[in-house]
């Protein structure tokens, strides 16, 4: 029988390298399925596959070289084994670059854009039928149709499955690039999110995270803000933990701040990225809020949320950014107090608004500020950290550390590590745990009282 022309021969093997954000690791595994229903198996060996795929990020300009000398090497390889596997680029840079990276010097043979997975299978083949002087495939742009929904993951990292309410993002920041490579912000139906999520807990998951790159901006009709989404998501019947990510500070409303922490299933975490302390820059910056209002929206959450923690990204020096501007970034990270922070040189980066703008703090100075905002932030977390000790704080287990024999690795439900030495851990069981030290961002325990595996007990906070 004549197999679908888009169907390929049963025992193809493709490998998938995941380069950029959790919204790439999503897609990858929606890849995966996609890819599945067509005859492909994924392979965790790139020397056994007949597609290799890199999912790529386009956020700095280093994200990119990496996925090119990446190409390059695979490239070089297989040329030297007399071995053809086809080499395809997907995610971001795909919508940027496909038209340097398959035509022209030919880097890769196919290049498929983010809201384009559902033709990959399709696209494959002809790729694998194509002689090298053939074009290669290439399809981009966006789509209001195209949201996947990836299986639940065997191992997810943190035992928190990622679950995707939406695509692209309608905010303007000048710096960024997401607007131009994901398109404009695109809701998944909450009722799609919620059969996966309880898709989720039919696999034994029992926390999801929910993933965009601007979550709180989710909006189904007049009626469903995220607030509401959390709350429904919360109410899935099994599921223990929901987290988020990420927030746009702009969109912390009172309203979604009360609800987080009315919810115990509810983690308090936010992952509410400030860029910068200086209402200048946040302004070039086009970020729609100021310090000010950044620090109310700190203080409201701490106020209504218990035990929440915040972890943020930052930019250094963005066109333009003075000592004084700097200053300003560092002294509202020593007021946050934040667990973590990702911190980044600024990078141009093609089509935004901010690269037309001069690239005018010198590589040194960006160097040092990274530094200098590292080194305030690990004295800032030295303090926070020091004061938990002696506490009492509630935590499930992941995995177990690597410390040593009996010793597990746990996470608060607001979203720190502990590690401490239990008889029989179980991954996903809750443990009472007292801190007794930390070593950087990892806190010591020993346990407190008896194990407890339930749900909306107050696990919520450390
Ligand atoms: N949607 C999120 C994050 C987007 S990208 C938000 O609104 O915050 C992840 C992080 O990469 C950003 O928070 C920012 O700190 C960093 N980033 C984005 N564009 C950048 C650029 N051109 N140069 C350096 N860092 C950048
Ligand atoms: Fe980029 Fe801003 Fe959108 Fe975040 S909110 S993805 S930084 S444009
Ligand atoms: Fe990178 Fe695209 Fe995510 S640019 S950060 S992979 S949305």
């Amino acid at each position: 029988m004549d197999r679908p022309r888009d169907e390929a021969p049963p025992g193809r093997l493709v490998y998938v390298e995941t380069y950029g954000c959790q919204m790439n690791v999503y897609d990858s595994a929606a890849i995966v399925g996609l890819l599945g229903a067509h005859g492909w198996r994924q392979t965790d060996d790139p020397d056994r596959a007949d597609a290799l795929l890199l999912n790529t990020c386009s956020v700095r300009e280093h994200a990119e070289h990496r996925v090119i000398s990446r190409l390059g090497e695979l490239r070089q390889r297989y040329a030297r084994d007399g071995r053809r596997a086809l080499l395809g680029v997907c995610g971001c840079m795909a919508e940027r670059l496909a038209g340097v990276l398959v035509q022209g010097r030919r880097i890769a043979d196919l290049a498929v854009g983010v809201d384009q997975y559902d033709r990959l299978a399709e696209l494959l083949e002809i790729a694998l039928r194509a002689g090298p002087q053939e074009p290669a495939p290439i399809a981009i742009g966006h789509r209001g149709d195209a949201h996947y929904v990836a299986p639940p993951a065997a191992n997810p990292a943190n035992n928190s499955h990622l679950v995707t309410i939406h695509k692209g993002c309608d905010y303007r920041c000048t710096y960024c690039v997401v607007p131009l490579t994901r398109g404009p912000q695109r809701e998944k139906a909450p009722e799609v999110i919620l059969a996966e999520v309880a898709a989720v807990v039919a696999a034994g998951g029992v926390e999801v995270t929910l993933l965009g790159q601007n979550v709180t901006a989710y909006r189904c009709g007049e009626a469903l803000d995220f607030a509401g989404l959390l709350e429904r998501v919360a109410a899935v019947p099994g599921l223990r933990r929901v987290r988020f990510l990420t927030g746009h500070p702009r969109d912390l409303s009172d309203r979604l701040l009360r609800a987080i922490g009315a919810d115990p299933a509810i983690c308090p975490w936010l992952h509410v990225p400030a860029q910068s302390g200086s209402d200048r820059v946040l302004k070039r910056m086009k970020r729609l809020y100021g310090r000010a209002d950044y620090l109310r929206m700190v203080e409201k959450a701490r106020a209504w949320i218990p035990q929440v923690t915040f972890s943020g990204d930052f930019i250094v020096g963005f066109p333009g950014e003075t000592d004084a501007d700097f200053r300003d970034t560092l002294e509202l990270v020593r007021g946050v107090g934040y667990d973590t922070i990702f911190s980044f040189k600024y990078s141009a980066r093609p089509g935004t608004p901010a690269a037309r703008l001069p690239d005018d703090v010198s590589q040194t100075t960006k160097r040092e500020r990274l530094a200098a905002l590292m080194a305030a932030q690990d004295e800032a977390w030295r303090q926070l950290a020091a004061a938990q000790v002696g506490q009492t704080v509630r935590a499930a287990v992941e995995a177990r550390a690597r410390r040593g024999a009996g010793w597990w690795r746990l996470r608060t439900t607001n979203n720190r590590k502990v590690v401490l030495p239990l008889r029989d851990g179980a991954v996903g069981q809750e443990h009472e745990v007292l801190i007794t030290g930390f070593k950087d961002t990892t806190f010591l325990g020993e346990a407190a009282a008896g194990p407890r595996a339930r749900r909306g007990d107050g696990s919520c906070g450390s």
